[in-house]
């Protein structure tokens, strides 16, 4: 039984209407998602080089308008692609059971991925965007996240779990991806998409568990900060 038969949803369950659909939401996934995220774990390694470095890369407050764009460029298209996520998940035929090849569990752990991006997401979001806006006034801090990753357990295993989900559910959509816009018509092809990403995955893990290594290490040191809006984003000893 070849992949497509064994994995794809059933054609009933997909009419012709829901094409466009299928284009929009891949293509949301890519551009801008795809790209966002890869920028966001590469600028998330200036936390090997201090913590000024990091936050002007990632946390820096940039101007209002600036900011309104920016978050409505990425979320917006993240919510468009986790509804369509949804209707995917909800009309995939699964039968792993019966056909336990490699292509069936990739499509399974395409779509376990995707769950656990919703909570990670969730999560991150709100930890890392949100709360720090509301309590302190600004973006998160060097000091904040390199403590937390360091001495409390959760907050890395989560980060863990979490960046091996996403590079999981990118690199290999991918490969999908390829199949959605007709990139892997022949066999061939599609060996060489699938090469392209498992090395995508091998390069996406790195920068996402290195930036972790790299914050776990600095925060061996670090102070917790109380939250208050008038404190300097950095603690003089960890700007040093
Ligand atoms: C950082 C956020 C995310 C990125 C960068 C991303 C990226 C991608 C990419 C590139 C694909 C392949 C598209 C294709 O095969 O045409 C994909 C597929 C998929 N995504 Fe996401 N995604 C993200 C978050 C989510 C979330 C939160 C969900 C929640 C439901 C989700 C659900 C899915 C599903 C179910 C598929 C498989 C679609 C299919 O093969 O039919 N994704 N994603």
């Amino acid at each position: 039984m070849s992949t497509t038969e064994s994995t794809t949803e059933s054609a009933a369950a997909e009419p012709a209407q829901s094409m466009l659909s299928q284009r929009v939401g891949s293509f949301l996934a890519f551009a801008p998602l795809a790209v966002w995220t890869t920028w966001h774990l590469y600028s998330n390694l200036a936390a090997f080089q201090g913590p000024q470095q990091w936050e002007q890369a990632v946390s820096s407050p940039r101007a209002p308008l600036v900011e309104v764009i920016t978050s409505t460029v990425v979320l917006l298209p993240l919510v468009i692609h986790t509804v369509w996520g949804f209707r995917r998940l909800r009309i995939a035929k699964y039968n792993n059971g019966s056909y336990s090849n490699f292509d069936n569990l990739k499509f399974l752990l395409q779509r376990l991925s995707a769950i656990g991006l919703v909570l990670f997401l969730g999560a991150h979001i709100v930890m890392a965007r949100f709360k720090p806006l509301i309590t302190t006034g600004r973006h998160e801090t060097f000091a904040d996240i390199s403590y937390e990753m360091h001495h409390n357990p959760p907050t890395f295993f989560v980060y863990i779990l979490g960046v091996l989900a996403v590079a999981y559910h990118l690199a290999n959509g991918l490969a999908t991806g390829g199949l959605t816009w007709g990139f892997a018509a022949t066999e061939t092809a599609r060996k060489r998409l699938q090469n392209i990403s498992y090395l995508f995955f091998v390069l996406l893990i790195g920068m996402g568990w290195g930036t972790i290594f790299a914050l776990w290490n600095a925060g061996e040191h670090q102070r917790r900060m109380e939250p208050r809006a008038d404190s300097p984003a950095i603690p003089a000893e960890a700007a040093r």
